[in-house]
């Protein structure tokens, strides 16, 4: 016969992203309308390990949608890392009575939950990234509220690099990904995106056309974005095009002004959906799943099959990039 589940355990893990605190209401309330109690454990992993937690009720969650950063705080966890991190954490789920977990964050989350459900407790994960980089959901939380931080802050540079005929190189976040970068790349009208997924021929594909649009079309200034995964980043990438261009070439880096803000309206509603779905999984006695967008339909996924997949750079966008930009061939890297 199924568990019934009582009490429900919500945290934040890792880089937070703008639209967790709207996933924590979710999970709060849905399990709240189901007339289960739920607790908010904070400091991700090491909250867990420590038995750092809150109560969440009805009022302690309200006006949290329109809220940045997490109020459960987030952490990486070097303890958690180690096996017997790991059974403490088991401990306090036991000794708080949580009879299911929702991790919200990005993969080092879910490989935590993971080993959480190898151990014994119900889990799932619900993908709060600005990365945007789980291959099993088209979406993760914090992405959109990301790229229009990133947007806002670049035409705001352009301005100025206008004013003085500069080049602008901007490093946006991302890790090992270049989703984020390659939108904000289009949004902003780039002279050229740079991400780690794609090959890039430096003289042919950066220096030439910048090199022509200057000559032919008078173009005095230039925005070149590069995702931070990039090889040598964006000071590599404008030390290359001040030596062939002698451009004075200035480079700004977004940094984590990027993961903050108020969630716009669709990571809002994305995080809403998701918590509600999280807590009818573990509520149907499912666990070891991951809540993904798919097709605009909320599904669930094996966490350890959701792990194995990698998410390829979106090639229609890429072409289209390269398309308006005069960064001509595609190459994938091998
Ligand atoms: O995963 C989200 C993210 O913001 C990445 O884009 C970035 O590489 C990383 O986190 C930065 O992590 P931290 O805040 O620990 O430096």
């Amino acid at each position: 016969m199924e568990k019934k589940v009582r009490r429900i355990g919500v945290f934040t893990s890792g880089g937070d992203a703008p639209g967790m605190n709207a996933a924590v209401r979710a999970v709060a309330r849905t399990a709240l309308h189901m007339g289960i109690e739920c607790i908010g454990i904070r400091r991700g992993y090491h909250g867990l390990i420590n038995g750092d937690f809150l109560p969440l009720d009805f009022n302690s969650v309200s006006g949290l949608s329109r809220r940045g950063g997490t109020m459960l705080y987030s952490a990486r966890s070097k303890e958690f890392m180690v096996p017997e991190g790991r059974e403490k954490a088991v401990a306090t789920c036991k000794l708080l009575g949580i009879d299911g977990l929702v991790g919200i964050g990005g993969d080092g989350t879910f490989r935590g939950l993971l080993e959480l459900s190898k151990l014994g407790v119900a889990v799932v994960g619900v993908p709060g990234t600005i990365d945007n980089d789980i291959a099993c959901s088209s979406y993760t939380i914090g992405y959109d509220t990301a790229c229009n931080t990133a947007i806002d802050s670049i035409d705001k540079l352009r301005d100025t690099m206008q004013s003085h005929e500069r080049c602008s190189v901007v490093e946006v976040m991302g890790r090992h990904a270049g989703h984020l970068a390659l939108y904000v790349g289009v949004a902003c009208g780039a002279t050229a995106v740079i991400v780690p997924e794609q090959e890039i021929d430096y003289e042919h594909d950066l220096i030439e056309p910048i090199r022509q649009a200057r000559s032919h079309e008078q173009r005095t200034h230039f925005m070149v974005i590069v995702a931070e995964g990039v090889e040598g980043g964006a000071y590599g990438v404008a030390e290359k095009i001040r030596e062939a261009t002698a451009l004075d070439t200035r480079v700004t880096i977004l940094g984590h002004v990027q993961r903050g803000g108020a969630p716009s309206a669709r990571d809002r509603v994305t995080a809403t959906y998701m918590g509600y779905e999280a807590v009818k999984l573990l509520v149907a006695g499912k666990t070891n799943r991951v809540i993904c967008l798919q097709d605009d339909k909320y599904v669930d996924f094996d966490i350890a099959e959701a792990l194995s997949m990698k998410k390829s750079l979106d090639i229609q966008t890429y072409t289209v990039m390269k398309a308006l930009t005069g960064m001509e061939q595609l190459k994938p890297k091998a």
